[in-house]
């Protein structure tokens, strides 16, 4: 898809939905989901683009994005969160990405990103589906490094959505397809391959 097919079917899509967070221990009903623009239904379900405007996401902060009927989160992550990614990661049940299924191959690295500072990834658990709650705070002495929890039945997973071992999800939150558009815009479509 050519950047003037995006500036054509960008008339058509969008919407974002806004939440920012950043709070410890902040749950759904703390941070409601906002619907700003939400394409038709017809275009929901014919798998229409989302464009997410990212520019004015704080570090620490995380925006909430309705795509196919799907929640996604798109957070941009801090130095020190990223710095976390690489601690504790013998507690993860598949810290280098090696279920495929889980991720496109552009997000397959350490980050499960294609700028680490962002990660986009489907906000349902891989349990049976409850959303998960965004908990960034870091709380050593409960061995907690930061990241989502699933308060369905327990599913803890860090802040690259990389579930913990000995919790129900199988696997890790699922990265949805998605490139960069210019400096400010993520596009999240059908595989738009690497970005
Ligand atoms: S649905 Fe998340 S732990 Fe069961």
């Amino acid at each position: 898809m050519t950047e003037d097919d995006l500036d054509r079917n960008r008339r058509h899509f969008l919407a974002v939905a806004t939440a920012v967070t950043g709070i410890a221990g902040a749950g759904l009903a703390a941070i409601p989901f906002i619907s700003s623009l939400k394409p038709s239904a017809r275009a929901q379900a014919l798998g229409a683009p989302v464009e997410v405007p990212i520019g004015s996401i704080e570090p620490g902060e995380m925006v909430r994005v309705l795509w196919r009927g799907r929640l996604v989160f798109v957070l941009r992550r801090t130095d020190e969160m990223l710095s976390l990614l690489d601690e504790n990661t013998e507690v993860l049940r598949d810290p280098n990405s090696e279920v495929v299924e889980q991720q496109p191959e552009y997000a397959a690295n350490g980050t499960r990103s294609v700028r680490p500072e962002y990660l986009i990834v489907e906000g349902s658990c891989t349990h049976i589906g409850c959303a998960t709650l965004e908990e960034f705070d870091v709380r050593p002495a409960e061995g907690w490094g930061g990241g989502f929890f699933c308060p369905c039945h327990g599913s803890k997973l860090d802040l690259a959505g990389r579930v913990h071992k000995g919790v129900p999800a199988p696997t890790n939150l699922r990265v949805p397809p998605y490139r960069f558009v210019r400096d400010d815009l993520i596009l999240s479509c059908q595989d738009m391959g690497a970005a």
